[in-house]
């Protein structure tokens, strides 16, 4: 009775009681996470992003899709049922930062990957209403016509290896030859977004398919 009263009245005191309450909660919810294999290992399939796909995460982050799209698929059947698998931990630990979300004004994209063509992708990216006519999401346009970088994309692996990601000098030394075609001109920002987009989701398939 004493310590309701003193919550009651003393501003201070309550907020440190708030305080308390929700520490206990973070290290009984939390804390035991750290040390959990399922969030801290990956995923039997997973590989880090190549230097294309990487660059077209970036992409994916600077046009700010996340806005729109999670890729975060719940352990409901409402969503295994639209979307497969649910997501898991270990499918993201390369993931820096990771694009889980949950505002959806579009679908999840978490296993898009291989579910449209890589031509689908380009008109859609390019006008989504010319694929899907009730479509309110954005055209991003100038993806066909910037190109990707090269240095910037191999510095930015070489940071994620500093993070854990276990890239390889064979990972930076093929960073050219993946972001250029064959007549020499660099790739497009849209080959790189169409790259990243068929990589997603794939880690527990693959791992699945081994399996049988
Ligand atoms: C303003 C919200 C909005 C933004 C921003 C947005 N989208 Fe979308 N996106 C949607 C909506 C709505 C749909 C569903 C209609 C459609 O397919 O166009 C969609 C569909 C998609 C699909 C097809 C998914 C499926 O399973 O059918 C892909 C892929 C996609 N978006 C990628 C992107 C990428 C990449 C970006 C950033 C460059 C982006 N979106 C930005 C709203 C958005």
């Amino acid at each position: 009775m004493e310590l309701q009263k003193l919550a009651e009245e003393k501003v201070a005191f309550l907020i440190i009681f708030i305080l308390l309450v929700v520490s206990v909660g973070l290290l009984i919810e939390v804390v035991p996470l750290f040390g959990s294999k399922s969030v801290t290992e990956p995923a039997p399939g997973l590989k880090p992003y190549n230097a294309l796909e990487l660059a077209g995460r970036d992409l994916y982050i600077r046009e700010g899709c996340y806005n729109c799209h999670s890729q975060m698929i719940r352990p409901f059947r409402a969503e295994t049922e639209r979307y497969g698998h649910y997501s898991v931990g270990g499918e993201s630990v390369y993931d820096h930062p990771f694009q889980w979300g949950s505002k959806r004004t579009g679908p999840d994209l978490a296993r898009v990957g291989g579910r449209y063509s890589d031509t689908w992708h380009e008109l859609h990216m390019d006008d989504p209403r010319s694929v899907v006519p009730e479509s309110i999401m954005p055209a991003f346009p100038w993806l066909k016509r910037n190109k990707v970088d090269v240095e910037k994309t191999v510095r930015h692996m070489k940071t994620l290896k500093v993070v854990g990601v276990p890239y390889t000098d064979e990972d930076f030394a093929a960073a050219k030859e993946l972001m250029t075609n064959e007549d020499g001109t660099p790739k497009t920002e849209l080959d790189a977004m169409i790259a990243y987009l068929q990589s997603l989701g794939h880690a527990l398939a693959d791992a699945t398919n081994q399996a049988n």
